[in-house]
C-alpha cells in the first residue's frame, strides 16, 4: 500500500521527462541562476512567479506552473525557507509536500530537484536519502477500508531523485537508506493506523513473525502462560482485564558475533487499546487510543528498516503488547502487584498503564547486557502540555547517550526536549504500601513517569522517548496525511546506523 519506488535521474532540468518536476527553492528576490535554464524552457514563468512575489519559497510554500517548454508537464516550487537554514529536515520535509500535491494531482511519477543555491552545503548523501524519506511520507494514504475512497486517487508509484552525474554515487548511496527508511516508515504507519479490533497484540506478534522469515532476526514470543512463567507480574496486571491474550514480543538482529560487544535494544510501548481500564478515559477521542501501539509500531518499523540494510551491530527489538480494559477482571486502584524486578507497584491509576508494562520489559533486557537501551512510548497526556505536537519528551540517566538520541533526533527530523529527571521528582512515586506508586498526581506528569521507568532502569545508560505529543497528528499537516506519523522509526534508524558507523 502507497509503496513508493526511487529512481536517480542526471538529465538537465529541462530534459527530466515527467508528470511532475518538483524543485525546492528558498526564500529570495530573485530566481537562481542554477534554474535559468529550466525557467528559458518555461518561458521565463518562473522567474515571473518570483518576481512577482507570487511565490517567496517560505516553508511550506508551493506553486504550480504549467510550462509552455522543456519536457517536465508540471513544475511545482517548494519553499524550505532561508537558505543559510536549510537542514535535512527542511528538504525532507519540502519532497513530502510535493509528494502529497503529487497525489492530489493524480501524478503517478513526481521527480524532484534541489535547487543548488536552496542546499545550504548539505552533502549529496543526505540529499539522496531526505528526499526519498519525504516522498514516502508525503505520497503515503490509507483507504485499505473504504469500498470506494471519497476522492480515489492512484498512488505515486515513483520518484526520482534529480542530480548532477558528479554526486550520482553519493545520492545513491542516501537513497538506499532513504529507500529502507521509507519501508520502515510505511509499515508502522499501516500498523497504527489499523484499528484495535484488527491490531491486537497478536497480530503485532504475526507481524513480527513476518519481518522474522522475511529478513532472518531471531524471535521470540511470550504468551500469557509464559509470561507467568517469568514472573511478568505487571504486564499481567494490565492484561488482565481482557480477553485479547497478551504478547511479549522480542524480535533479534544479529548483525554482529554474538561475542561481540555493542548490543542496542529499542522497547516500544505496544498498548493496542487504552480505554484506561477501570480509571477510565472520557469517551471524547477516545477512539485515538488506537495509536497507543505507537512505539511498538516504531520498533517494527525500524526492523523492517534494518532488514533492509543488514547493519553490521547487534539490536534487540522488545514489544510488550496488551489491551487496557476495564472488566470484572481488571485490575483495580488499590491493587498492589510484583514487577519482572521483583519491586512491588501500588496501582493508584490503572490508566498509567504503559509505564506497568514497560518496566517487565525494562527488567526482561538485562539478559542481553545491553550496552544502550532507548525506549519509546506514548506514555502521558502531560507531554502534549509541555511540547506540544513537536518534540518528543526525553529523559534518561546517561547525559552522553540522551545528547546522542537529541542529536539522532536531528537527523532524523523527529526534534526531542530533555526534561529534567532530578532526584526531587522521585518523591511523586513514594507509596504507604509498596515499592513505588504508578502515579504521581497532578504536576510534572512526564517526568513522573520517566521516573518510574527509572525505577526499573538497573545496569545500562537507558533513554526513554514520550511520543504521545508525536505519534499522531489531529489535523492535516502540510507534508501528511492526518493520522499517523512512525515517529521513532526515522530516530532509531539514524541511531543504529550511527553505532554501527554506517
Ligand atoms: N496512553 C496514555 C497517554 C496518552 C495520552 C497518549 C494522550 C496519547 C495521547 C497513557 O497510558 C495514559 O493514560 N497516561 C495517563 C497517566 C496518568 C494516569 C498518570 C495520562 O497521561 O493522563
Ligand atoms: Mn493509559
Ligand atoms: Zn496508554
Amino acid at each position: 500500500m502507497s509503496e513508493i519506488t526511487s529512481t536517480l535521474v542526471t538529465a538537465p532540468l529541462p530534459q527530466v521527462d515527467t508528470p511532475l518536476l518538483a524543485v525546492a527553492l528558498a526564500q529570495g528576490a530573485a530566481l537562481p541562476a542554477s534554474l535559468a535554464e529550466l525557467d528559458r524552457a518555461a518561458d521565463g514563468g518562473l522567474a515571473r512567479a518570483v518576481s512577482s512575489g507570487d511565490f517567496t519559497g517560505k516553508r511550506d510554500e508551493s506553486l504550480l506552473l504549467y510550462p509552455s517548454g522543456g519536457k517536465a508537464r508540471r513544475i511545482l516550487l517548494v519553499g524550505v525557507g532561508k537558505s543559510g537554514e536549510v537542514t535535512r529536515s527542511s528538504i525532507r520535509r519540502a519532497a513530502a509536500v510535493a509528494a502529497k500535491r503529487a497525489r492530489v494531482l493524480g501524478a503517478t511519477q513526481l521527480a524532484f530537484a534541489v535547487a543548488t543555491e536552496a542546499r545550504n552545503g548539505l552533502a549529496a548523501k543526505d540529499l539522496g536519502q531526505v528526499i526519498v524519506e519525504g516522498a514516502g511520507q508525503g505520497a503515503w494514504a490509507f483507504t485499505e477500508l473504504k469500498a470506494a475512497p471519497d476522492d480515489p486517487k492512484p498512488d505515486v508509484a515513483t520518484v526520482a531523485i534529480v542530480c548532477d552525474a558528479k554526486e550520482a554515487t553519493q545520492v545513491a548511496a542516501g537513497q538506499k537508506v532513504g529507500d529502507a527508511i521509507a519501508a520502515g516508515h510505511r509499515l508502522a504507519r499501516y500498523l497504527q493506523m489499523q484499528p484495535g479490533n484488527v491490531c491486537t497484540p497478536s497480530y503485532l506478534a504475526d507481524r513480527a513473525k513476518q519481518l522474522a522469515a522475511a529478513y532472518g532476526f531471531g524471535l521470540t514470543v511470550l504468551d500469557r502462560a509464559a509470561m507467568i512463567k517469568e514472573g511478568m507480574g505487571a504486564l499481567l496486571a494490565v492484561a488482565q482485564g481482557s480477553a485479547q491474550e497478551p504478547r511479549f514480543i522480542v524480535l533479534e538482529h544479529r548483525g554482529r558475533g554474538a561475542a561481540d560487544g555493542a548490543t542496542l535494544a529499542l522497547i516500544g510501548k505496544g498498548v493496542t487499546f487504552d480505554s484506561g481500564g477501570i480509571s477510565i478515559k472520557p469517551a471524547q477521542n477516545m477512539e485515538d487510543m488506537k495509536f497507543d501501539m505507537s512505539g511498538a509500531a516504531a520498533v517494527l518499523g525500524t526492523f523492517e528498516a534494518l532488514g533492509r540494510l543488514q547493519p553490521k551491530i547487534n539490536v534487540i527489538g522488545l514489544i510488550p503488547s496488551t489491551e487496557n480494559l476495564p472488566s470484572g477482571t481488571a485490575v483495580k486502584p488499590g491493587d498492589v502487584i510484583k514487577s519482572h524486578l521483583g519491586k512491588t507497584i501500588e496501582i493508584i491509576n490503572t490508566d498509567a498503564e504503559g509505564r506497568l508494562i514497560l518496566c517487565d520489559a525494562l527488567s526482561y533486557v538485562r539478559r542481553f547486557k545491553p550496552t544502550a537501551v532507548l525506549d519509546a512510548a506514548t506514555l502521558t497526556g502531560a507531554v502534549v502540555v509541555a511540547l506540544g505536537h513537536v518534540a518528543i519528551g526525553v529523559m534518561g540517566n546517561d547525559e552522553t547517550l540522551l545528547a546522542e538520541v537529541q542529536d539522532a533526533g536531528e537527523r532524523a527530523g523527529e526534534r526531542c526536549w530533555p526534561l529534567p529527571l532530578w532526584e526531587e521528582y522521585r518523591e511523586l512515586l513514594k507509596s504507604d504500601i509498596a515499592d513505588v506508586k504508578n502515579s504521581g498526581g497532578r504536576g510534572a506528569g512526564t517526568i513522573a513517569g520517566g521516573w518510574f521507568l527509572r525505577e526499573f532502569v538497573n545496569g545500562f545508560p537507558w533513554v526513554h522517548l514520550d511520543i504521545a505529543g508525536t505519534a499522531y497528528t489531529e489535523t492535516e499537516p502540510p507534508h501528511q496525511t492526518k493520522g499517523p506519523t512512525a515517529v521513532g522509526v526515522r530516530l532509531f534508524t539514524e541511531f543504529v546506523l550511527k553505532r554501527a558507523g554506517a
